[in-house]
């Protein structure tokens, strides 16, 4: 597959130009797609090796291009911390965050970021812009200049752990495809109702017991039951999530950890009955959906989740921390004498007020300790704690209020963004999320703005950006989990990354091929396009 789509289609591009019309040059195929590039002619192709210049604070960045260079088959790299050399590496703010410059030429590359992240953004261009490894093409860099900047702040994936255990190294693989994406957090989903995968020492039980179930419900085996007979079990060490966090670090990702309360909270209960409204013994899930089963709103469910919490962010120094807040029934407070008592002790109308005196208790913890509290959309039910950020999941709806009331908003709606939704026709697709009743091919991804038309300028300022869910019921395996991924994840982070203006779904899939064929190099799994372009 040719790296490059042919200069016949820079008509259809709408954010290239090229320098020469008579004789025009290739458009280099980048996703996400640069908010300004001008293609040049010619192409940085040194017969011998190169200097690097790169002073000390960007020292790990020329490591990376240098690296970079060598995995693409290019030349031999030196770097020194000043003087000539044919490719400069250096950062200049200049009051934009994540930004960078690139100009390549015939006679070399200067790569100048508004901070760090920004170099780094810029260093994966490039190695958009290198051959692919290991196909054997002559080594050049195509002349580009390129002023490039994020449209939003946050650009976030996710992956749920809870459902199916993921090993670290695939952790490290999956954030490795981010940061190529410019994709900059990483929403760790780590306990649920079939698994609790974080350690924490206080609580020992949450991994001696809510790490494992037995088995797993077959699929459509809820009536008669059926399980698989196959005990599923996984969980992180406190020194195995530092590591993800510092290695997401180094690819200037942000972890945010998900600790589910009240709902979701299975495998906790199983650990812990006491902290549910009836002491009565629970196994961890076996089955997927909605679990009546919640933490009771008690002294010692808040003392427990203060101390988990505490220990999460001893781990993980992201400003957000996650506490889901989803989908949680009332059955149980509703039958419980100590729920009810509180509901008349602090004058709440009903159960939903106490899911949100519950919520802002714990939002006044992370508060008082420095952190903000994000929650999926449910939290407005009952009221919104002061300073929550909202993560709109159930259509925009609920992240359209948020921002009109002035909190920060993350968009992800189930009908663009949840990436366990089968990606054709559900007869020919592998795998599919079995809750849901639609398709949500590629183009569906793409086409959506994180930023609703009825917002006002003011309010859309509180939309801090999108992000990709990956709910892993029907995901047993890491390449089921990059085959449903990808490339969803790409026209996510073109959402994200590029101005609305210039996104153009024939254009982004004509750039798609060059740069999956990069992406299936890297041993990383993806479904493959209904249509190959044939530009
Ligand atoms: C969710 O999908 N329950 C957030």
């Amino acid at each position: 597959m040719r790296p490059f789509v042919l200069s016949a289609l820079v008509a259809l591009s709408v954010a290239v130009t090229s320098c020469s019309p008579a004789e025009p040059a290739a458009v280099p195929s980048l996703v996400p797609l640069p908010a300004a590039m001008t293609v040049g002619n010619g192409a940085f192709a040194p017969p011998g090796a190169v200097v690097i210049v790169a002073g000390a604070e960007v020292s790990r960045h020329a490591d990376l291009l240098s690296a970079l260079v060598r995995d693409t088959g290019g030349p031999e790299t030196s770097i020194v911390p000043d003087g000539d050399g044919l490719v400069r590496l250096s950062i200049a703010p200049d009051g934009r965050s994540e930004a960078y410059r690139l100009r390549v030429s015939a006679d070399g590359i200067e790569l100048t970021g508004s901070d760090p992240a920004g170099l780094f953004y810029g260093l994966q261009t490039l190695r958009q812009l290198m051959p692919v490894p290991g196909s054997g093409a002559e080594w050049s860099i195509p002349a580009v200049e390129i002023d490039d900047a994020p449209r939003f702040p946050y650009r976030g994936l996710q992956l749920d752990v809870g459902r199916h255990f993921f090993p670290v190294a695939f952790v490290k693989k999956y954030l490795d495809r981010m940061a190529e994406l410019k994709l900059n957090t990483f929403h760790w989903h780590l306990t649920e109702d079939q698994g609790w995968r974080a350690e924490i020492l206080a609580y020992p039980r949450l991994t001696e017991v809510g790490s494992c179930r037995k088995e797993t419900v077959l699929e459509k085996n809820y009536d008669p039951y059926v399980g698989d007979g196959i005990e599923h079990c996984g969980f992180y060490t406190q020194d195995q999530m530092r590591e993800i966090v510092a290695y997401a670090a180094e690819r200037y990702i942000t972890v945010i950890p998900e600790i589910e309360m009240p709902g979701h909270a299975v495998a906790a209960l199983a650990a812990y009955p006491e902290l549910g409204c009836s002491s009565e013994p629970r196994e961890v899930s076996t089955t997927w959906g909605i679990h009546d089963d919640v933490f009771c709103p008690s002294e010692a469910t808040f003392a427990f989740l203060e101390g988990v919490l505490t220990e999460i962010m001893g781990i993980f120094p992201s400003t957000f921390i996650h506490i889901g807040g989803d989908e949680v029934p009332k059955t149980r407070w509703e039958e419980s004498a100590l729920a009810q008592e509180i509901i008349r002790r602090e004058g709440l109308a009903d159960e939903l007020e106490l899911q949100s005196w519950f919520v802002q208790r714990i939002e006044r913890f992370l508060s008082a300790n420095g952190r903000r509290l994000i929650g999926w959309d449910e939290i407005l039910e009952g009221g919104l704690a002061p300073g929550a950020t909202v993560m709109s999941w159930r259509g925009t709806e609920g992240g359209i209020a948020a921002a009109r009331m002035g909190h920060d908003v993350i968009m992800s709606p189930t009908r663009h963004l949840y990436f366990d939704f089968y990606q054709g026709p559900k007869e020919t697709e592998p795998i599919s999320a079995d809750w849901s009743g639609y398709p949500l091919p590629l183009a569906q991804v793409y086409e959506f703005d994180p930023v609703p038309a009825e917002l006002t300028p003011e309010e859309a300022r509180h939309v801090l950006g999108a992000q990709g869910n990956v709910w892993t019921e029907q995901m047993k395996t890491p390449e089921k989990v990059e085959y449903m991924v990808f490339p969803r994840a790409h026209a996510l982070a073109e959402m994200v990354w590029t101005p609305q203006p210039k996104r153009d779904y024939a254009d982004f899939l004509l750039r798609l091929p060059a740069v999956l064929e990069r992406h299936a190099a890297t041993g990383t799994a993806y479904r493959p396009l209904d249509t190959t372009p044939t530009g």
